[in-house]
C-alpha cells in the first residue's frame, strides 16, 4: 500500500504535494520521492529512503523543486527492498515518460521479458518501472498520444494499479488510471490534484471525482477529462466531500482496527495471488523448490504473540495435512533454552514488522546452528526479511492498529500455502485434492467477506457485555488456537481479563472460575470435535456461564447449549481458523469501543516490540 498524489496548478508543485504526502504516511514509508516539470524543461526527480523527512530536507520543503506540475509518493515496499533506486518515481531509459505506482503487477516478470526484447534496460527491482517503460513502449509504437499509450498498457497489465503519469511531450498536463487501487481527483480554482486517498486533498479542495476501475482521466489545470479503456470520452460526477479530515485519513471508519479488520479479504487475496499462479502454488519468489520441500523432516515456527498463535493453527493444519512433525515456539523461550534443531529442519519465524527482538534472535540462532530458516515477514526489508535464508512476504500492507488483525490473516494464508505444498510433495494429497485445497483457498475472501456483513449481531453483543470482567474461550484443535488469537484480542484492546483454554482441560482447574454471568466463548469449527465441545459448553453453562457459540453454518444444534450464536461459512475444517478469528476480532473491537478505550494504540502496548 503506497500512496500517491499529483498536482497541475499555478503554485509551485513540489511543496503542495509533500504536504499532501505527508497525509498520506499512515500508508506506510520506506522511501519516497516527487518528479517536477517546469514547462519544456527536462523533468527533474529527487528521491530518499527512510521517512518523508528525509525527503523534505533533500528539497528544502519542496522549494528547492521549480515548477507546478507534479508527482509524488511514498512507498511501502512490494517488490525490492526499500531504496532510493527502488523509490519512486520511475522513469523510462529516454526520460520520455515519468510515472508514479500503487498496487501489485502480477505478470511484471512476463511484461519485463516482452520489454527486454525490445532492447530496454532496468535499473530498479520494482514492478512499477515496467509498467512506466510499457506505457513508453506503446507511445513510440502507435505514436496516438497519451491515453492510447496507457490504455494499452492496462489491457495488458494484471494485477491492481494506480498510476500517475506525465510525458516530456505533454508539458502542461498529467494522466492517471487506475483498478483496484484507490484514486481520488480534487477540482479547484485553476488547479487539480491527485491523491490515492482524500486526506490528501482535502486543504484544497472537497469537490472530488472518484475515478472508475479501468478509467484514465487527462488532468489539467482544474480541469479533468475522463476515458475508459477504449479510449471512448465519458462522464463523471462529481461529488462534494463531506468528511473531516481526520475521519478521511481511516477511510471512513472510525478507527484503523476496524478499517484493518474490513480490509482482510483483500489481504488474504493479495497474499494468496502472490503464490497461486496458473492453478498451482508456486513458492519461487520465497526460494522455495519442490525439492527444498522434500528435504524438510521437521519444521520449528517460532514467533511471538499473534504470530505465535499463527503458528498454532499452522501446526494443527501441517501435521494433519503433510503428516510432518511441527513444533511452535514462542521465541523469547527458544531462544534461551539450547533448543535441539537438525540439519534437515526447517525454521519458519513469522513476524508481521519483521523487526521483533526475539523473533530476531531466534532466527540468528537457527543459523548459527545451520538449520535452514524461512521468514514469513510482512515489512519488506525488515531485519528478518534481510537475514533469513528465504522470505515468504505477506501482502497485508502497513497496519497501523497496535492489535494485528489483517497481518495475522494474511500470515495465515501463507502458511496454508506451504502446508498445501508440503502435503503435496511428501505424496499425502492427491492432484484432485490438491486443486481442491488451492480452490477453497482462493474462496476464503469472499467468504470472509460474508463474515464481514454480520458484524451489527456482534456490536450489538458486545455493547450488552461491554462490562465483563471475565472471560473464557474454549476449543480443540484448531479452535483451541484460534480461542488463543480471540482470547488476546480481548485482553489487548479491552483490558478484559480473558483466557483461552484446551475445552478438554477445563475441568483441570479452570472451571472452578467459572459462576454466575461469566461469558465463555465455545469455538466448534471441527466436525469431529463439535460434540466434545459441546459437551464442555454444558458443563460450564450448568454453572452459570453465558455462552456464545462459534460454529459453521449447518451445526444448528449449537443453540440447544448456547445462548448466542454466530456462524461462519463453511470451508475445509484446516481454513476455519480465517473465517472464525473475525467475529473474535471484531467482538475485541466492539468491546473496547463500548468500554470507551483507545482502541488503536492500546495503554502500555507498541506495535514493533525491539527490545526483549
Ligand atoms: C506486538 C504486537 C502484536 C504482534 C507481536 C509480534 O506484541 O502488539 O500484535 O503479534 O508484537 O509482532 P510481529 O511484528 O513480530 O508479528
Amino acid at each position: 500500500m503506497c500512496g500517491i498524489v499529483g498536482y497541475n496548478g499555478s503554485e509551485n508543485a513540489a511543496e503542495i504535494l509533500l504536504e499532501g504526502l505527508a497525509k498520506l504516511e499512515y500508508r506506510g514509508y520506506d522511501s519516497a520521492g516527487l518528479a517536477v516539470r517546469n514547462g519544456t524543461n527536462d523533468v527533474e526527480i529527487v528521491k530518499a529512503k527512510g521517512r518523508l523527512r528525509v525527503l523534505a530536507e533533500k528539497t528544502n520543503d519542496g522549494k528547492a523543486l521549480k515548477g507546478t506540475l507534479g508527482i509524488g509518493h511514498t512507498r511501502w515496499a512490494t517488490h525490492g527492498e526499500p531504496s532510493e533506486n527502488n523509490a519512486h518515481p520511475h522513469i523510462s531509459d529516454d526520460r520520455n515518460v515519468v510515472g508514479v505506482h500503487n498496487g501489485i503487477i502480477e505478470n511484471y516478470q512476463e511484461l519485463k521479458e516482452k520489454l527486454l526484447r525490445h532492447d530496454y534496460t532496468f535499473y530498479s527491482n520494482t514492478d512499477t518501472e515496467i509498467a512506466i517503460k510499457l506505457i513508453d513502449y506503446y507511445m513510440k509504437k502507435y505514436q496516438e498520444g497519451p491515453v492510447d499509450s496507457i490504455a494499452r498498457a492496462m489491457m495488458r497489465i494484471k494485477g491492481s494499479y494506480a498510476l500517475a503519469v506525465m510525458f516530456k511531450d505533454y508539458p502542461e498536463e498529467l494522466y492517471v488510471a487506475r483498478k483496484d487501487s484507490p484514486m481520488v481527483i480534487g477540482i479547484a480554482e485553476g488547479a487539480t490534484f491527485v491523491a490515492s486517498d482524500v486526506p490528501a486533498i482535502l486543504k484544497h479542495t472537497r469537490t472530488v471525482y472518484y475515478i472508475g476501475n479501468q478509467q484514465i482521466a487527462k488532468i489539467g489545470k482544474g480541469t479533468a477529462e475522463f476515458y475508459d479503456i477504449d479510449r471512448e470520452p465519458i462522464q463523471l460526477e462529481a461529488e462534494e466531500v463531506t468528511w473531516d479530515a481526520e475521519a478521511a485519513e481511516k477511510g471512513g471508519f472510525e478507527h484503523f482496527m476496524i478499517k484493518e479488520i474490513h480490509e482482510q479479504p483483500k489481504a488474504v487475496r493479495d497474499t494468496i495471488s502472490s503464490f497461486v499462479k496458473d492453478g498451482n502454488i508456486d513458492l519461487s519468489e520465497a526460494g522455495l523448490s519442490e525439492a527444498d520441500l522434500a528435504a524438510v523432516r521437521s519444521v520449528i515456527i517460532v514467533a511471538c504473540g499473534s504470530a505465535y498463535h499463527v503458528g498454532l493453527a499452522g501446526q494443527y493444519v501441517m501435521e494433519k495435512m503433510a503428516r510432518i512433525p511441527v513444533r511452535v515456539e514462542l521465541a523469547s523461550e527458544f531462544r534461551y533454552r539450547d533448543p535441539i534443531l537438525c540439519a534437515d529442519d526447517l525454521v519458519i519465524v513469522i513476524s508481521q514488522s519483521g523487526e521483533t527482538a526475539d523473533s530476531l534472535a531466534a532466527l540468528r540462532l537457527a543459523k548459527e546452528k545451520g538449520v535452514p530458516t524461512l521468514g514469513i515477514v510482512n515489512v519488506v526489508g525488515s531485519s528478518i526479511a534481510r537475514e533469513a535464508d528465504r522470505v515468504f512476504y505477506t501482502l497485508a500492507g502497513p497496519e497501523i492498529a497496535v492489535a494485528t488483525t489483517k497481518a495475522y490473516s494474511a500470515q495465515l494464508a501463507a502458511v496454508y500455502a506451504l502446508a498445501i505444498q508440503l502435503a503435496a510433495v511428501r505424496k499425502q494429497i492427491n492432484e484432485e485434492e490438491y486443486h481442491d485445497l488451492i480452490a477453497e483457498l482462493q474462496e476464503l475472501p469472499a467468504k470472509m467477506d460474508r463474515v464481514l456483513e454480520d458484524k451489527e449481531r456482534i456490536q450489538w453483543f458486545a455493547a450488552k457485555y461491554s462490562n465483563a470482567k471475565d472471560m473464557f474461550f474454549i476449543g480443540r484443535g484448531i479452535d483451541y488456537a484460534i480461542s488463543m488469537e480471540g482470547s488476546l484480542k480481548m485482553k489487548e484492546i479491552s483490558y478484559v481479563h480473558s483466557e483461552a483454554y484446551a475445552a478438554g482441560e477445563l475441568k483441570h482447574g479452570t472451571i472452578s472460575l467459572v459462576e454466575e454471568g461469566t461469558l465463555v466463548v465455545g469455538v466448534c469449527t471441527q466436525n469431529g470435535l463439535f460434540e466434545k465441545t459441546r459437551s464442555n459448553m454444558a458443563e460450564v453453562k450448568t454453572r452459570g456461564a453465558y455462552l456464545m457459540g462459534l460454529t459453521s453454518y449447518g451445526n444448528y444444534a449449537i443453540e440447544d447449549t448456547a445462548d448466542f450464536t454466530v456462524y461462519i461459512p463453511r470451508t475445509s475444517e484446516y481454513f476455519a481458523t480465517s473465517l472464525a478469528i473475525i467475529p473474535l476480532q471484531l467482538l475485541g473491537y466492539y468491546l473496547s469501543v463500548a468500554r470507551g478505550l483507545n482502541v488503536d494504540k492500546p495503554r502500555n502496548l507498541a506495535k514493533s516490540v525491539t527490545v526483549e
